[in-house]
C-alpha cells in the first residue's frame, strides 16, 4: 500500500486552507505570511506522524535530488535536514565547505554555478555571509533553503521554535516571550522576532548594552538590558549561545560576569510564569548562557526543539517542492 503523503491529512489540506507557499524559495521568515506560518506548522504537526510509523518514509519527494551544502558546522540543522529528506524519499547529498572544492579558493558564485549544471530540485545552504542564499537564489534555478545565513536569519529553526511552542502553549497573541543573550550575532533572534510578532506576541529581547542590535525596537519588541525585566511573567524564555566564534572585539569582561548579570539560573526563572517553557536553539555553553540545573530541568523543552526540527524541515520541503509540482 502506498501510504498517503502527510499533508493529504494535514488539518490545512483538511479545510481547505492556503495548501501551498507563494515564493519557491525560504530565505528569510520575512518571506512568509501568517497564513503561511500556520501551513508550515500544521503540515508539520501532519509529518511527524511518519516519524511514528515502523517504515518511517513517504514518497513525496522521490525522484527530487536535494543538496545540502553546509559551509559552516552543524550538528541539529544539517543532521534534521538529512533525515527529513530521507523521509520523503529524495535522493541527498551533503557537501561540507572542507571536502570541497572551496578549500582550493573556489567561490560561492562558481560552486553555485557548478551545482546548477548538475540540476539538483533544492539546495539546502547553510554559510557564514549574510545574504549568501540569496546570492543562490539568483544563480540557480534550485529552490533555495536558508539553513542560517551569517548573522541575518534562520528561518527553520524559528519555524520549529514556534512549532515547540504552539505545542505547549496554542494562542501566540497571549504569550510573553523573552528572548535573551547574545542579540548582536543572533540569526535565530531575527528570525524568531520577526515571526513571533507577526502573530502577535509580546517579545521581549535582552541582552548587554554592546550586544544589542541598533533599532531592534523598530521590530516590535521590547528591548532592554535587565533579565529579571524580561523573565518576569514571561511564558517562553528562550535562551541564545553567545557566538564566540563571530565575535571581533570585547563584548564582555568575562565569561563568568556574563553568567552573573544574563545567564539564566533556576532562581531567575523562578519570575516566570509558573508554566513558563525553557528554550535554547542549540549548542549550549552550559554555565554561561544557561544553567545546567535549568536546561535539563522541568521546564526545558531544547530536545523536543531538536525532535520538531525533523519535522517542520519535512514541511518545509514538501510545501518548497510543491510549488510548481502540484503535489497537494
Ligand atoms: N540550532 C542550530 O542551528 O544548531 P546547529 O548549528 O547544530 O545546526
Amino acid at each position: 500500500m502506498t501510504p498517503r503523503t502527510p499533508a493529504d491529512t494535514g488539518p490545512a489540506a483538511a479545510s481547505g486552507q492556503l495548501s501551498r507557499l507563494r515564493s519557491p524559495h525560504l530565505l528569510s521568515a520575512a518571506d512568509l505570511t501568517p497564513e503561511e506560518v500556520l501551513l508550515i506548522l500544521d503540515t508539520a504537526g501532519a509529518m511527524r506522524e511518519v516519524g511514528t510509523r515502523p517504515i518511517k518514509k513517504v514518497p513525496a519527494l522521490r525522484g527530487k535530488t536535494v543538496v545540502n551544502l553546509f559551509f559552516e558546522p552543524s550538528t541539529r540543522t544539517r543532521t534534521s535536514f538529512e533525515i527529513a529528506e530521507k523521509r520523503l524519499s529524495a535522493d541527498a547529498l551533503n557537501i561540507a565547505a572542507s571536502g570541497s572544492s572551496v578549500v582550493k579558493g573556489e567561490t560561492l558564485a562558481d560552486t553555485a554555478r557548478n551545482l546548477e549544471a548538475m540540476a539538483p530540485d533544492i539546495i539546502v545552504i547553510r554559510h557564514q555571509a549574510s545574504g549568501a542564499c540569496h546570492l543562490l537564489a539568483d544563480i540557480c534555478s534550485s529552490r533555495i533553503v536558508n539553513a542560517g545565513d551569517g548573522m541575518h536569519e534562520h528561518p527553520t529553526q524559528a519555524l520549529l521554535d514556534l512549532l515547540t511552542i504552539r505545542d505547549h502553549k496554542p494562542d501566540f497573541a497571549r504569550l510573553k516571550v523573552a528572548i535573551i543573550g547574545d542579540l548582536l550575532h543572533s540569526r535565530v533572534m531575527r528570525s524568531n522576532v520577526r515571526l513571533l510578532t507577526m502573530l502577535g506576541a509580546d517579545v521581549w529581547v535582552c541582552g548587554p548594552p554592546t550586544m544589542m542590535p541598533a533599532g531592534i525596537e523598530l521590530q516590535g519588541v521590547t528591548a532592554t538590558s535587565s533579565i529579571d525585566a524580561a523573565v518576569e511573567g514571561a511564558d517562553v524564555v528562550m535562551m541564545l549561545r553567545i557566538q564566540l566564534e563571530r565575535m571581533s572585539g570585547h563584548f564582555f569582561p568575562s565569561l563568568r560576569e556574563y553568567h552573573e548579570l544574563f545567564g539564566l539560573s533556576a532562581a531567575r526563572l523562578a519570575r516566570a510564569r509558573p508554566d513558563v517553557i525553557v528554550m535554547h536553539p542549540g549548542p549550549l555553553n552550559r554555565g554561561v548562557e544557561i544553567a545546567s540545573e535549568v536546561a535539563d530541568g522541568p521546564y526545558s523543552v531544547i530536545l523536543e526543539q531538536v525532535s520538531n526540527g525533523v519535522a517542520l524541515r519535512m514541511a518545509v520541503l514538501y510545501l518548497i517542492a510543491g510549488v510548481s509540482e502540484g503535489v497537494d
